[in-house]
């Protein structure tokens, strides 16, 4: 497979845990989102861009509205997609240091034969699964275990598909293992945070010289 690669970059969340939405928050000079978008922009033919609807610039069909939940903000950003796209890419605003290689081994490893790709790292915590009310049910062998970041790859065919069913996941790739697609792990990269509190932003800025 080597056709056109497109990235969708999700940047239409409310940044609850943060405080406000921090893609918009300054770092080194330029916000969060333009970190993520410009990388995006390195290892894409296109980028769409899905923004609260308050931010979306009017006649530029590569910016577009989000949802209320990130799986129907990516489905926002699919809309917008050229049919003609073979691998779709979907990247959290929020991670502003995923790097070009990662993109390009996220998008080999789909014109290698995989539906979906991710990138991984070995959990460094012990997790355990608890009830609502905080009872610990299991423990989960942690040498199984593996944290997920973006951006993730896939045949644009099977995101389309799987997302056209509709469904909820806080990854794109949950929706297509459920599909029963094949989805496998690249090595992730441990300076791809995601900014999610505010201290996560004060690390960042510390990474960039701030
Ligand atoms: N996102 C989105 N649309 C949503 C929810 C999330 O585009 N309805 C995007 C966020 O902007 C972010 C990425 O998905 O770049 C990952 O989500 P997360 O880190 O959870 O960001 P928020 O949802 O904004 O934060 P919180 O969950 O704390 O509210
Ligand atoms: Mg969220």
């Amino acid at each position: 497979m080597s056709g056109t690669v497109w990235t969708i970059v999700v940047a239409a969340g409310s940044g609850q845990r943060f405080g406000r939405p921090k893609q918009f928050e300054d770092l080194g000079g330029r916000t969060v989102l333009e970190w993520s978008r410009a990388v995006a922009a390195d290892c894409s033919d296109g980028v769409v861009l899905v923004l609260p609807a308050s931010e979306v610039r009017p006649g530029d069909p590569h910016t577009v509205a989000g949802g209320s939940t990130r799986s129907e903000s990516v489905r926002h950003g699919l809309a917008a997609v050229p049919a003609d796209a073979e691998i779709v890419c979907v990247h959290d605003a929020a991670r502003p240091f995923a790097s070009a290689d990662l993109f390009r081994s996220v998008i080999d490893a789909v014109r290698s034969g995989a539906d979906g790709v991710v990138p991984a790292l070995p959990v460094a915590d012990t997790i355990k699964v608890v009830s609502p009310d905080g009872r610990v049910l299991h423990t989960p062998d942690r040498a199984s275990l593996v944290s997920i970041q973006t951006p993730q790859a896939f045949r644009a065919q099977v995101l389309r598909a799987v997302h056209a069913a509709g469904g909820e996941g806080t990854d794109d790739a949950s929706l297509v293992e459920a599909h029963g697609y094949s989805v496998i792990t690249v090595p992730g990269e441990r300076r791809n945070r995601k900014i999610t509190h505010p201290d996560d932003l004060a690390w960042a800025r510390a990474e960039v010289g701030e």
